[in-house]
C-alpha cells in the first residue's frame, strides 16, 4: 500500500507570522517543542526580539526574526527570503497575524476596510505567495491559517473583520484542493474568544464605551460560548502542532473550529 500523501513535514523550518506576541508566541512554541526551527515575522522588533531569545532558550532550537508589515507585500518577501537564507527553506506557515477593530459599519470607514482586508486577508496572501515555492519544490508543506469564529458566522461591530476572515477560509479551502496533489496541506483555524491582547482591547473598549466593568465585558463576549471561558493560547498552538503532524496528513482545506461548542458548522 502506498504511503499516505501529502507526506508529513516533522521537524523542519516553521514561519509565524505575527509571532511576537500573543497567539503566535503559543503557536511558535508548540512547534519549537516538536524541534522545529523557527522563523517570527512581525512589525516590532522589541517584542519579536525578545520572544525569538525566549523560545531559543526554553527549547534550544535555532529562532530567527524579520520585520514586515504583512499588509506590504514587498516588504514580507524580502522578510520571507532572509528567514530562507537563515534556516534554509520553508516547510510550515503560519498565518497568524491579524488585527480585529471594532465599530458600527456606518462608522467602519473605507480606510478600516482597506486596513482589515490588507492585514487579515492580503497578509496571508502575501506570506504564502513568498514561501510556495519552497514548499512546491520540497513537493511537501503545511500551511495554517488562523481564522476566526468570524469566519463561519455573523458578528455585529466588526463587519470588515467578518469579512476578511470569512474570504481567509474560502482562500484556505480554494488553496488546498489546488495544492492536494503537490504534498501541501492548507487548513484553518477558527478560534473563539482567546486569551490574548485582541480580546484585553474589545473589553476596554466595551468598558469605555458602555460603562460596564470589565467582568460584565467579558460575560458579554463569553455569552454565546457554552464553555463560559476564553480559549487559551495553547489550544490553538497545540492543534497547529497536531495539523503539522504525521496524523493530519489526510486533513486539508478544513476550518477547525476551537471555541468551547459556540459553533458546530
Ligand atoms: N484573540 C482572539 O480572541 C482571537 C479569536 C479568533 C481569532 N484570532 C486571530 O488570531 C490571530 C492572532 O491574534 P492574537 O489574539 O494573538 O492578537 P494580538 O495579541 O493582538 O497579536 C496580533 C499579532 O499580529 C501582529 N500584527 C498585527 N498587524 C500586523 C501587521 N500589519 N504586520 C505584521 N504583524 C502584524 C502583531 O504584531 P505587533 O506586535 O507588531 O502588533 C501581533 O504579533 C489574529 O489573526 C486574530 O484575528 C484571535
Amino acid at each position: 500500500m502506498q504511503p499516505a500523501d501529502p507526506r508529513p513535514v516533522r521537524a523542519g523550518h516553521a514561519l509565524v507570522t505575527g509571532g511576537g506576541r500573543g497567539m503566535g508566541v503559543a503557536i511558535a512554541a508548540a512547534l519549537a517543542r516538536r524541534g522545529c526551527s523557527i522563523s517570527l515575522l512581525g512589525r516590532t522588533a522589541a517584542t519579536l526580539g525578545q520572544t525569538a531569545q525566549r523560545l531559543a532558550d526554553e527549547h534550544g532550537v535555532p529562532v530567527h526574526h524579520a520585520l514586515a508589515d504583512i499588509a506590504d507585500e514587498a516588504a514580507v518577501a524580502a522578510a520571507v527570503a532572509a528567514c530562507r537564507e537563515r534556516l534554509g527553506p520553508v516547510s510550515v506557515l503560519v498565518n497568524n497575524a491579524g488585527i480585529a477593530p471594532s465599530a458600527p459599519f456606518l462608522a467602519s470607514d473605507t480606510a478600516l476596510w482597506r486596513r482589515v482586508l490588507d492585514v487579515d486577508l492580503m497578509g496571508a496572501v502575501h506570506a504564502t505567495r513568498a514561501v510556495l515555492p519552497d514548499m512546491l519544490e520540497a513537493g511537501r508543506g503545511r500551511i495554517v491559517n488562523i481564522a476566526s469564529t468570524a469566519a463561519l458566522t455573523g458578528m455585529a461591530y466588526v463587519s470588515a473583520y467578518c469579512a476578511a476572515k470569512h474570504a481567509l477560509l474560502g482562500f484556505t479551502r480554494a488553496l488546498a484542493i489546488e495544492m492536494v496533489r503537490k504534498g501541501i496541506t492548507v487548513n484553518a483555524i477558527c478560534p473563539g474568544y482567546a486569551d490574548t491582547d485582541i480580546v484585553a482591547d474589545a473589553i476596554a473598549n466595551i468598558t469605555a464605551k458602555t460603562g460596564r466593568s470589565r467582568e460584565e465585558a467579558l460575560a458579554s463576549l463569553l455569552a454565546h460560548n457554552p464553555q463560559r471561558r476564553l480559549v487559551q493560547p495553547d489550544e490553538i498552538g497545540e492543534t497547529v502542532a497536531w495539523l503539522c503532524s504525521d496524523a493530519a496528513a489526510s486533513v486539508t482545506g478544513q476550518g477547525i473550529v476551537l471555541a468551547g461548542g459556540e459553533l458546530m458548522p
